[in-house]
């Protein structure tokens, strides 16, 4: 990568680590690291995806995720171009970085989410990786106790949405969390690497959920 390219990378990371080192929703640095490492990786074995897009839509994708801004689908493309033009990055790479974050997030298990560029593809996927698994469940009830939801309620039933509107507008508890997004995760990964990652953390979300159900209703006992 070219030295200019590597400083680009290495003041936003210094930004992205700043904003997000307290942040509590699961959301945090962390979070945005581990994306930004699986997605480098990943795209030195997928064709076309450029080194520079891939780790500044990785750091970036939840610059300003519409999550914690009022459902605004547009505040992370436009924190995102604002910063990368203040370090004179061109049109050329702030278009497809926006791209990647108006396009990365789940909107709903009856949505698709098609990704425009390579580099694109294997940041959701490295995103996507980073909500299962035992980090995936941990994050899970991070972002439920958050946001003050109750872990279960068998009362409320899973629900299928076919509009990204529903799906934002959703306040289920964290359980149901788990059909109406995680469950479907493995199946919607594009890379080879990640889709063979995904079966041992898919695997550990079906053995969590058996465990975390017979234990609600006392079965275990
Ligand atoms: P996305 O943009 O696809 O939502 P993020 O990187 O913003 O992906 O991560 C979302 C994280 O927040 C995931 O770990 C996910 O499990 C968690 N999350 C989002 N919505 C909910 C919810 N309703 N209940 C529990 N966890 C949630
Ligand atoms: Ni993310």
């Amino acid at each position: 990568m070219a030295p200019e390219s590597q400083q680009i990378i290495d003041r936003t990371a210094e930004f992205v680590r700043q904003k997000f080192l307290h942040e509590g929703s699961g959301h945090d640095w962390e979070h945005i690291r581990r994306v930004w490492q699986v997605a480098r990786a990943l795209a030195r074995t997928t064709p076309g995806a450029d080194p520079l897009i891939t780790e500044l839509g990785a750091l970036l994708h939840d610059i300003a995720d519409w999550k914690f801004h009022g459902g605004d689908e547009e505040a992370g493309p436009r924190a995102a171009r604002e910063w990368l033009l203040s370090l004179g990055v061109g049109e050329e790479v702030i278009g497809p970085v926006e791209a990647i974050i108006r396009e990365i997030s789940f909107k709903g298990v009856g949505v698709a989410t098609p990704m425009s560029t390579p580099a694109g593809q294997v940041v959701q996927d490295a995103d996507r990786l980073d909500a299962i698994g035992a980090i995936g469940v941990a994050r899970a009830f991070a972002y439920g106790g958050y946001k003050g939801r109750p872990l279960h309620d068998p009362a409320v039933p899973p629900i299928a949405h076919d509009s990204f509107e529903s799906y934002k507008q959703n306040t289920a508890p964290t359980i149901n969390h788990f059909y109406e997004k995680l469950l479907h995760l493995r199946e919607r990964l594009h890379t080879p690497a990640a889709r063979a990652v995904a079966e041992e953390r898919h695997a550990f979300l079906e053995v969590f959920l058996g465990q975390f159900l017979r234990e609600w209703e006392g079965q275990d006992l």
